[in-house]
């Protein structure tokens, strides 16, 4: 009867921490491409769509904006090649799309900083990024060294979780007291790096979230940017939550396993 408990207990904390790490690879892999699946898995969106309205409405000469955004998919990003209608970021890269299908992602780096107003000024022409200046107002939207330094430091946080979920798997393999509470020690510790780089991520999107409201300091128009949590970030949490939970019947486990 023990011994069953003891292998329920194992089984559950083993599921526990394989549901954790499956989640965080499907946040690993978000926009590092843009095929079906990383497309669609990102930790944070920027909708660019109606932007061009609140340049038509800062340069009251020009009744139409021309050439703001380009509709060439594939032309290459950060070479004032023409704004995308939507940037989504993952923790390697981001992708920007002209479409919700198609589109091009920028070069992969460990720990992709997530810097908006540096990322879609680069994309503009540049008689467009020099109007863009007066128009964004100056908040945490801009402010591309506190989004970019705080979503690296996120990424490693979200890294150093990930491998210790993969540990905590591991480890509980080996049934012995001792394994069990190796890996327990693993789920506690890698729970925590999640629950830091998920906390970052939610309080950077909340903050740069002030665009969404902001407006035109000269006109008083709206600026017409919309930034929204990707589902990444949910995930993150969603793993989070599973290796939490796998602490305890592992901590049980190396108490009261008798193999
Ligand atoms: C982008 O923003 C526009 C205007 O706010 C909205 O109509 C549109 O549905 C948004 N698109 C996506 C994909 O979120
Ligand atoms: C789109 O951009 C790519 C890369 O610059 C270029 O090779 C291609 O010819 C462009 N397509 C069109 C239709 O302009
Ligand atoms: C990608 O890397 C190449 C070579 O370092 C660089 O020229 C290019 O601008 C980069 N592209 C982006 C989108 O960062």
């Amino acid at each position: 009867m023990a011994r069953m408990r003891g292998e329920l207990c194992i089984g559950l904390a083993s599921l526990l921490s394989l549901a954790s790490l499956l989640l965080l690879i499907f946040v690993h892999i978000g926009q590092i491409n843009t095929s079906t699946v990383p497309r669609k898995i990102s930790m944070v969106k920027v909708n660019m769509s109606n932007y061009g309205q609140s340049i038509q409405a800062a340069v009251v000469a020009v009744n139409q904006v021309v050439g703001l955004y380009t509709t060439n998919a594939s032309a290459p990003l950060q070479a004032q090649a023409g704004l995308r209608q939507f940037y989504e970021f993952g923790l390697y890269s981001y992708c920007a799309y002209v479409e919700e299908n198609a589109g091009i992602c920028g070069n992969h780096t460990a720990g992709e900083r997530f810097t908006p107003y540096d990322t879609i000024t680069a994309d503009m022409i540049s008689n467009y990024s020099i109007l863009t200046a007066p128009i964004i107002p100056q908040n945490t939207f801009r402010d591309s060294k506190y989004l970019g330094d705080s979503s690296k430091a996120a990424y490693w946080m979200i890294l150093l979780g990930t491998i210790c979920a993969a540990l905590a798997l591991l480890t509980g393999i080996a049934k012995n007291n001792f394994t069990f509470f190796l890996s327990g020690i693993f789920s506690a510790v890698g729970s925590l790096l999640l629950l830091i780089g998920a906390s970052i991520w939610t309080v950077l999107i909340q903050k740069a979230s002030v665009i969404n409201t902001s407006v035109n300091p000269v006109n008083q128009q709206p600026v017409d940017i919309i930034i929204s949590r990707g589902n990444g970030l949910f995930l993150t949490w969603a793993a989070f939550a599973c290796l939490v939970v796998s602490v305890l019947p592992y901590v049980v486990s190396c108490c009261t396993y008798r193999g």
